[in-house]
């Protein structure tokens, strides 16, 4: 298996975690609403095509992404998926979107005309979902008067298909109050919308923790991201909702040393050592998945002991204290995942940077190499940059 390593650092993706939580996903959400998996940003770094052929197996046929980028990449493997971007697509882009019939999102009416026109020039009919703002203040229609009026207009375009139309909560977990002001305000306009005549295959506003939480808010459509991954982004454990994590990150120690009491470790000399300390190098650094900020706060997994990470986190290296640890160099070590009785969460990293699980992992670098495992047998080796 090391063969394929260009590195002695490595992400491993358990695909039997990943298919669990798609089938509790769509268990959660029942036969009559649609799940479109969300793989932006290659489905959070953890590798949009290997996860989303577990996933189009287990029934889901509908994808979402940010770009026409990485709508295109997916295209290529899955000929046959619906994929909208989610994300805003200038009119530059417009004729590659329909070559490759790639739903867009669209609000408003002038980049509807531009849209119309592309197509109607390549004999094609584009199809869109309606963006609506119904709180997040980002991206889409706000509805009102005028935006009803221009989605009329739009719905009068030969050569473009209102396919569906959606929004976006801003704080479904923590302000259930606003989430339900955001559903009620989208789901009016949609009402107003349908009263002149005019409805949507497709309507929909659920994230993951909507799908956690909210039946009331499926509609036709759900679009879960973190929650496939395992992670639920916030105080409530994923096994409260037997969602389980499907990813490790693991390194070889690259170097041992005895540093003497009053020595120091790393850059800036930042970690004095206070005892005679067995140093060991890990080929991992801030440039890899954890940044500076958590020098001196994160621990590793040694032959299943917790070890503290010492002095500031180099680009492509880490140190940790070993001292009192029986290890050598090429010992596998665990940053995280499990080691023996032991378990490093990223959520647990996450408390020390004050960042979010999903932020963590769609920060890990492609230069890691990612090892899918199904039943137990190694089934994909991610391609390094
Ligand atoms: C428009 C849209 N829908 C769905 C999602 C998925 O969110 P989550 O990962 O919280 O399920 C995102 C993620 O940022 C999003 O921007």
């Amino acid at each position: 298996m090391k063969d394929f390593l260009t590195r002695p650092a490595w992400i491993e993706i358990n695909l039997d975690n990943f298919e669990n939580n798609i089938k509790e996903i769509k268990n959660l959400v029942g036969d009559s609403t649609e799940v479109m998996s969300v793989v932006k940003s290659d489905a959070y770094r953890l590798g949009a095509l290997p996860l989303s052929y577990i996933s189009t197996e287990l029934g889901v046929n509908f994808y979402a992404v940010a770009t026409l980028g990485e709508a295109l990449t997916f295209r290529k493997e899955f000929p046959n998926s619906d994929i909208l971007i989610l994300g805003y697509t200038p009119p530059y882009l417009y004729e590659d979107a329909i070559k490759n019939n790639i739903t867009l999102n669209l609000y408003s009416l002038d980049d509807a005309n531009n849209l119309d026109a592309i197509a109607k020039r390549m004999l094609k009919v584009a199809k869109i979902h309606i963006a609506v703002d119904s709180g997040m203040s980002r991206i889409g229609f706000i509805p009102n008067k005028d935006s009803l009026d221009k989605i009329i207009n739009i719905f009068q375009l030969k050569n473009i298909y209102v396919e569906g139309i959606f929004s976006h909560f801003a704080a479904c977990e923590s302000d259930p109050e606003f989430t339900k002001r955001q559903f009620t305000y989208f789901t009016n306009f949609i009402k107003e919308i349908e009263s002149k005549g005019y409805n949507f295959k497709y309507r929909h506003i659920a994230n993951s923790s909507s799908v956690l939480y909210h039946r009331e808010y499926d509609l036709d459509m759900v679009r879960p991201g973190i929650i496939q991954y395992g992670y639920t982004d916030s105080e409530k454990l994923p096994e409260e909702f037997n969602l389980k994590e499907i990813l490790s990150i693991k390194a070889e120690i690259s170097s041992i040393r005895k540093v003497k009491c009053g020595e120091t470790v790393g850059y800036e000399r930042f970690y004095k050592c206070t005892k005679d300390t067995k140093v060991v190098t890990l080929p991992i650094g801030y440039a890899d998945a954890f940044p500076r900020i958590l020098s001196e706060k994160i621990e590793v997994l040694i032959n299943g002991k917790r070890c503290k990470q010492i002095g500031l986190i180099c680009m492509d290296q880490m140190m940790i204290d070993a001292t009192g640890v029986d290890c050598k160099i090429g010992d596998e070590v665990v940053l995280i995942g499990k080691q023996d009785n032991e378990e490093i969460r990223i959520r647990d990293i996450c408390k020390f940077s004050g960042d979010c699980e999903t932020s963590f992992i769609t920060h890990l670098n492609r230069r890691l190499p990612k090892y899918y495992y199904r039943h137990g047998e190694l089934v994909h080796v991610s391609k390094m940059d």
